[in-house]
């Protein structure tokens, strides 16, 4: 069978990384803070939209860590995480924990659980999972998680496309 080439496919060995992000942020995703708590108990955490679930049997998430995180070997050696969905309205709290910062849980309502793990109060969901496994890809370290524990709130989502913070749209009921 002839091979057809669509002349607007460019080859991705020319695309710089900012043509890269543009690329990726055509796929609108939630938005999470991913949390944990270091040996001395302190709260650790970090907006990522790089989440996704894997599998339902057994409940496998996974998410992605840029390999220059100052977290990095925290999250590498850390036994459970938990992944906080945010809501429409938790935009300032995305941005927050976005920003390199000692200070980024002042004033933010969170929990210890059993397991030692940060969690957030508020989001639309969390999932409490055992660190699994990871993956090393490129310039990131992928994560995959165990659910073990959850919380189930539903709302509407906060949601990220082109860059962006987006909602939505609300649909009309005359
Ligand atoms: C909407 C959004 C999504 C993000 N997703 C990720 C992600 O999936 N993985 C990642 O490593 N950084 C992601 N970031 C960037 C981190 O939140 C940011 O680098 C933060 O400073 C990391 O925290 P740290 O410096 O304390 O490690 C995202 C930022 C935003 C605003």
């Amino acid at each position: 069978m002839e091979t057809l080439i669509k002349t607007g496919l460019l080859s991705a060995s020319d695309a710089d990384s900012r043509t890269l992000r543009t690329l990726f942020g055509q796929f609108a995703t939630g938005v999470t803070i991913i949390t944990t708590m270091a040996a001395d108990d302190t709260p650790v955490g970090l907006t990522a939209n790089s989440f996704s679930s894997v599998s339902l049997d057994p409940a496998l998430v996974l998410w992605s860590l840029d390999k220059r995180s100052p977290n990095l070997e925290l999250f590498r050696h850390i036994e459970h995480f938990a992944i906080n969905i945010l809501g429409a309205d938790q935009e300032d709290l995305s941005n927050r924990f976005a920003r390199p910062s000692d200070d980024k849980f002042e004033d933010v309502d969170y929990y210890r659980c059993d397991n030692g793990t940060a969690v957030l109060d508020g989001a639309l969901a969390t999932l409490v999972c055992r660190n699994e496994r990871q993956i090393d890809a490129g310039d990131h370290l992928i994560f995959i998680g165990e659910i073990h524990h959850y919380s189930l709130a539903g709302g509407q989502p906060l949601l990220f496309h082109g860059g962006q913070y987006q909602s939505l749209a609300q649909t009309c009921s005359a």
